[in-house]
């Protein structure tokens, strides 16, 4: 963790004085620790007390956090690369959830654009409370991640689930988030493919289809993060380069075969998320169409189909993972693909359903290997659905 920057908010629960102790491993592995109290969270344990820990003041007001430090004029949220809050109360949870800004450690969370983790502890009755676990699930829906609480004995003096995870396992969710946990991908080839391909029909026109690229650019991400060595091949999308990985970008279903031809090699995983265009254009029209001369009379030819390509390689990666969108008979659908392009798992989801598919922030599929539905997903944010795509490919990778 030598000098990676990592947020902790500290939120108004007896088990805040366990912060102190997470704060003083993070620094002990040479992580860089910026804590953030709440009121609340000082009522129980002092700030000199976290200053003295982390080495740094600490921040507990919305104005003049640090007025006479080196962050001065770069934001909490911006500048850490995991926030962890520890613990966080049933009430930081609420109002995380309702998109609440009211002190500087809300307004941090609100704005962070790492990975949030959630450790939460309270009185058992408050964690069991339906508004809490709605908030809790929305939450996780949304992509932020939670650790724990356990089940143990809590200050009201019950031995029931609401106490703050060890330690141990806060260090061990911090790690997953750095992407420093030891994994089956680290070190291993991967090949993605994201976005639409555009097959043109004159100079200025053609065949596309809404892809975002969104959730092949999630599992780039999150594949990195695990440690595997990246090449997203991507076509047209609005999105950025994820952090560590190589981006290859294509336009056309053929620029993008020759890419993962050029690629294959010496790659374990493939991940088909692209949605290639299954037909092109026979032929394109040299310059541009004129109205005049009527509508045209499209002749299409059949795309290269890539991922069945890669199945039926010399150089078949071990793990080869496609999607299918499907609008009816999704399972079945599904795992007739499988079957058809010889693939070791699919993604399939559900096109009619909301909350699903293209262009959307989240996600709901089941995944299918050759023996039938191995895991059913709820809408999620695509970086989870990513990340439980991810664990599977390991599992696979890791019965070979
Ligand atoms: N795919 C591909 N190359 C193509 C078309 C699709 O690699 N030319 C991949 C996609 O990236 C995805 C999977 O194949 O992983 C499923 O694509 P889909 O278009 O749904 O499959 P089809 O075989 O074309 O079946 P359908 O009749 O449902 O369109």
């Amino acid at each position: 963790m030598q000098g990676r920057r990592v947020v902790v908010g500290i939120s108004g629960s007896i088990a805040a004085y366990k912060a102190c102790e997470l704060v003083s491993r993070l620094r002990q592995r040479g992580a860089q620790v910026w804590v953030v109290m709440t009121a609340a969270a000082r009522r129980f344990v002092g700030t000199a007390t976290l200053r003295a820990l982390s080495g740094r003041n600490v921040a507990c007001e919305m104005f003049g956090a640090y007025p006479h430090h080196e962050l001065e004029h770069i934001s909490l949220a911006e500048f850490g690369e995991v926030m962890i809050v520890a613990p966080a109360t049933a009430n930081i949870i609420a109002k995380v959830a309702a998109g609440i800004c009211d002190d500087l450690l809300t307004t941090t969370i609100n704005a962070a654009a790492c990975p949030v983790i959630f450790a939460p502890a309270m009185n058992w009755r408050m964690w069991n409370n339906p508004i809490t676990q709605s908030n809790v699930k929305k939450l996780q829906e949304l992509g932020y991640e939670f650790v724990g609480p356990e089940e143990g004995w809590l200050a009201c003096g019950e031995s029931r689930a609401g106490r703050l995870a060890g330690t141990e396992k806060l260090m061990a969710a911090i790690e997953k988030a750095l992407g420093l946990e030891k994994t089956k991908l680290a070190g291993r080839r991967v090949v993605i493919t994201a976005g639409p391909t555009r097959e043109w029909i004159d100079a200025v026109r053609f065949i596309s289809n809404p892809s975002s690229g969104k959730m092949g650019y999630a599992l780039a991400e999150q594949a990195a993060r695990r440690g595997a060595e990246v090449t997203l091949i991507s076509g047209p999308t609005a999105l950025q380069a994820p952090a560590g990985v190589q981006v290859v970008y294509v336009e056309t279903a053929a620029q993008m075969a020759a890419a993962v031809q050029e690629h294959l090699l010496g790659s374990e995983v493939f991940i088909g998320a692209a949605a290639v265009a299954d037909w092109r254009p026979r032929r394109q029209a040299e310059g541009k169409l004129k109205k005049t001369q009527g509508p045209p009379q499209l002749q299409l030819e059949p795309t290269d189909d890539i991922i069945a390509q890669v199945a039926g390689s010399a150089y078949r990666p071990s793990v080869v993972v496609g999607f299918a969108a499907e609008t009816e008979n999704l399972e079945h659908n599904a795992l007739e693909k499988l079957r058809r392009k010889n693939l070791d798992l699919v993604v399939a989801n559900d096109l009619t359903r909301p909350g699903s598919g293209f262009g959307s922030d989240t996600n709901a599929v089941m995944i299918i290997d050759r023996n039938g539905p191995r895991k059913r997903l709820d809408t999620a944010a695509k970086a989870r659905i990513a990340a439980e795509i991810l664990d599977v490919v390991e599992q696979l990778l890791g019965d070979q």
